[in-house]
C-alpha cells in the first residue's frame, strides 16, 4: 500500500505476533520526532509483566529483516516506542506506486456495501434554511467518498411532502389562483406563501375548517385535491432543483424518496409492530416504549406510531423508511444526514426497528449530525433586512462577491472563463466553510472569512491548484500525461520528504474522514498538503532544478500534488478550475 504508515504496520505485526502473541498488533502514527511512531509494546510488555524497553527491543530484532530497506533508522524511545525514520528510497518507491495508482494510493473498501445516504430532505413549500444548505454539502461529499472507496450508494432526498400543513397550504394555493401560486412557488417566493397561508390558518376560522376538510380530501385520495397538492410539488421540487444546480450536487428528480411515498406503508407498519406485541396504547395513542428512553420526570418515553384519531406521524414515516430500506433496497448501512436536535427522534426509531427485528447486526443506521450556521452576532442565521434568509439568493451572493474578487485578483481573465471561476470559488468558498469545520460545532457564516484567498479556505487550495497547473503551462507539459508516468522520483530535501509524506497519508485522510462521517478531515489534511506545497515550492526550483533527473522528479512530485488537490476537493463536492 501506498501509505508508509500502513505499509510499516504491515511489515512490524508480525513481529508483534510473535513476541505478543495474537491480538497484539503495532499503532502506527505520524510523529514530530521521527516520520512515525509504533506504539503496542507498552500493552505487550504489561500484559506480560515485562520492561516495556525490553520488549520493545525484541520485537525490533525480529523486524530488522523486514524493515530493511524501508526504514534508515530506528530508536527506542520513552515506554517502548519505536521511533522510525523512511528511507529516501522507500518514499521514492511509495510515490510511484501511488502515481501509478488511478486513486492515488487510496485504499478501496475491502468489503463493498449498499448504502443509503438520507440528505438534503427541504419540505415541500417551505423556504430552503442553511439547515438544508448543511445536509445538503455534507451528504453530497459523504456520497463523493463512499463511491470513490468503491461502495454502492443510493441517494435518498426525504423531501417533505406529505402531513396536515398541506390542507392549509392547497386552500391558499386556491385563493391565490393557481398559476399565481404556481409562479410565486417556482421563483422561490416560498417563505411568503407558506407564511401567507399560515397567517389565514391562524387568523381566519372558516378558512381553518377548509383547510382541516382539504387534509382529509387529501388523505382520501380525492383526485382534485391530489392534482392541486402535485402542483405544490412539482413547482416545490423545480426551485430545490434550481438550488441544486447552483450548488452543484448530485441530486436529481431520481432520488427523490418523498414522505408520501412511504404512505401506504404506514398502516402495515403499525400492523406489524403489533403483531411483535410491541404496541401499547398510552393516552389514546398507538406508541412503542423503547427501552432507556425517559423524559425529564425519568418517566419511560413513547414513540407515538398513531394518534389519538388514527393518524400517522414523522416517526411511523421513519420506521416505513427503515422497512423500505432494509427489504426493498436490501441496504447494508443507512445513513442519516440530519441535524443534531433530531438525534433522540433518531435514535428511538432506530431502537424501535430493533426491537422489531427490522434493523440487525451488521446492518447499520448511522446518524450524522450537525449544528447551526449562526450569523456575527452568533445567532440564526437571517439575511440583512431580519427575514429568513434564502438560499438561492445566499448562492448568488456568493458568486457575486467571489467574481468582485478575481477582478481585482486577475483583470486577464475574463468573459466565460471569468464566470465559470467565480461560480467555482464562490460555491466552493461556501461549501468548504461547511465541510471545514467539524460538523457537530456550529459555525459563523462570515463571507470575508469563507472568500480569503488565505488560511484554511476554498480559495487558498483552489489557488495552490491553479499555481500548480501554471507550472505545467510554463513547461509546455500534459500535467496529465507526466503524472502517469514513471518518472523516477528522488526525495532528499527535508521539504520533498514533508511533502511526499503528506501525499503518502491521502489514503489514511480519506478513510479517516469516511469512518468518521467527518469531512472536516479531509479538509484539514488538504490544507495541510497545501501547506507543504508551498514550502516545497518557495525551496524546491522545479523548472529551475540544477539537473535533469531533479527537474523530473520535482515535476512529478508537482503532478501527484495537483492530482490529489484535484481529487481531494472534488471529493467536497468542490471545482477547481486550472487558472484564477
Ligand atoms: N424534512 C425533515 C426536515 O426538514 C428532515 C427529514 C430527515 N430525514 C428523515 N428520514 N427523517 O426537518
Amino acid at each position: 500500500m501506498a501509505d508508509p504508515l500502513v505499509t510499516v504496520a504491515e511489515l512490524l505485526a508480525p513481529a508483534f505476533a510473535a513476541v505478543g502473541g495474537s491480538g497484539a498488533e503495532p499503532v502506527v502514527r505520524p510523529s514530530d520526532r521521527a516520520d512515525a511512531q509504533a506504539n503496542g509494546a507498552l500493552a505487550i510488555a504489561k500484559r506480560l509483566g515485562q520492561n516495556p524497553r525490553e520488549v520493545a527491543e525484541t520485537v525490533l530484532a525480529a523486524a530488522r529483516p523486514a524493515l530493511l530497506g524501508v526504514c534508515s533508522s530506528v530508536d527506542i524511545a520513552g515506554p517502548g516506542f519505536l521511533n522510525l525514520t523512511f528511507t529516501n528510497e522507500f518514499l521514492a518507491g511509495q510515490l510511484t506506486v501511488a502515481a501509478a495508482d488511478e486513486h492515488l494510493g487510496v485504499r478501496p473498501a475491502r468489503r463493498v456495501e449498499h448504502v443509503v445516504i438520507d440528505y438534503s430532505h427541504p419540505n415541500v413549500a417551505k423556504e430552503m434554511h442553511v439547515g438544508h444548505l448543511r445536509t445538503t454539502v455534507i451528504g453530497d461529499s459523504l456520497v463523493r467518498m463512499l463511491e470513490f472507496l468503491g461502495h454502492r450508494v443510493t441517494k435518498e432526498n426525504h423531501i417533505g411532502d406529505w402531513g396536515t400543513p398541506f390542507g392549509m397550504l392547497i386552500e391558499h394555493m386556491l385563493d391565490l389562483g393557481e398559476t399565481t401560486a404556481a409562479s410565486e412557488l417556482s421563483v422561490g417566493d416560498l417563505a411568503g406563501f407558506y407564511q401567507g397561508a399560515r397567517a389565514k390558518f391562524d387568523a381566519d376560522d372558516v378558512f381553518k375548517d377548509r383547510a382541516r376538510q382539504r387534509v382529509v380530501e387529501l388523505q382520501r385520495g380525492d383526485p382534485e385535491t391530489l392534482r392541486l397538492w402535485r402542483i405544490l410539488v412539482a413547482e416545490s421540487t423545480r426551485y430545490f432543483n434550481e438550488v441544486y444546480h447552483k450548488l452543484g450536487v448530485l441530486l436529481t428528480d431520481d432520488d427523490l424518496a418523498p414522505e408520501s411515498m412511504y404512505n401506504p406503508m404506514l398502516p402495515v407498519v403499525v400492523e406489524r409492530l403489533r403483531e411483535a406485541g410491541l404496541v401499547q396504547e398510552s393516552d389514546g395513542a398507538q406508541v412503542v416504549f423503547p427501552p432507556g428512553y425517559t423524559n425529564r420526570d425519568g418517566e419511560p418515553l413513547p414513540l407515538i406510531v398513531q394518534n389519538s384519531v388514527g393518524g400517522y406521524n414523522y416517526a411511523t414515516t421513519d420506521l416505513a423508511c427503515v422497512v423500505d430500506r432494509v427489504e426493498r433496497l436490501n441496504v447494508d448501512r443507512m445513513v442519516y444526514v440530519v441535524g443534531a436536535p433530531q438525534a433522540q427522534h433518531l435514535a428511538m426509531v432506530f431502537a424501535v426497528a430493533e426491537m422489531a427485528g427490522w434493523l440487525a447486526p451488521p446492518r447499520e443506521a448511522v446518524h450524522v449530525a450537525f449544528g447551526n450556521v449562526l450569523g456575527a452576532d452568533r445567532k440564526m442565521l437571517k439575511s440583512r433586512s431580519g427575514e429568513s434568509l434564502k438560499l438561492g439568493e445566499l448562492l448568488d451572493e456568493a458568486v457575486e462577491r467571489a467574481g468582485a474578487a478575481i477582478a481585482e485578483k486577475n483583470p486577464d481573465l475574463s468573459g466565460p472563463e471569468r464566470a465559470a471561476v467565480a461560480r467555482a470559488i464562490g460555491i466552493g468558498a461556501v461549501k468548504y466553510a461547511d465541510l471545514s469545520t467539524d460538523r457537530i460545532k456550529d459555525y459563523v457564516f462570515d463571507w470575508d472569512r469563507m472568500l480569503a484567498f488565505d488560511g484554511n479556505t476554498a480559495p487558498y487550495l483552489q489557488y495552490a491548484h491553479a499555481r500548480l497547473c501554471s507550472i505545467f503551462r510554463r513547461a509546455g507539459i500534459d500535467r496529465r500525461g507526466i503524472a502517469a508516468g514513471g518518472s523516477p522520483f528522488v526525495v532528499c530535501e527535508v521539504q520533498e520528504r514533508n511533502l511526499a509524506l503528506r501525499l503518502l497519508a491521502f489514503d489514511t485522510a480519506v478513510w479517516d474522514t469516511v469512518d468518521r462521517y467527518s469531512p472536516h478531515r479531509l479538509c484539514t489534511y488538504l490544507f495541510d498538503l497545501a501547506q507543504d506545497f508551498t514550502a516545497f515550492y518557495e525551496y524546491c526550483p522545479v523548472l529551475k532544478a540544477d539537473d535533469d533527473a531533479t527537474r523530473q522528479s520535482r515535476l512529478a512530485l508537482c503532478g501527484i500534488t495537483v492530482r490529489v488537490l484535484e481529487k481531494g476537493l472534488d471529493l467536497l463536492g468542490i471545482i477547481a478550475p486550472e487558472r484564477m
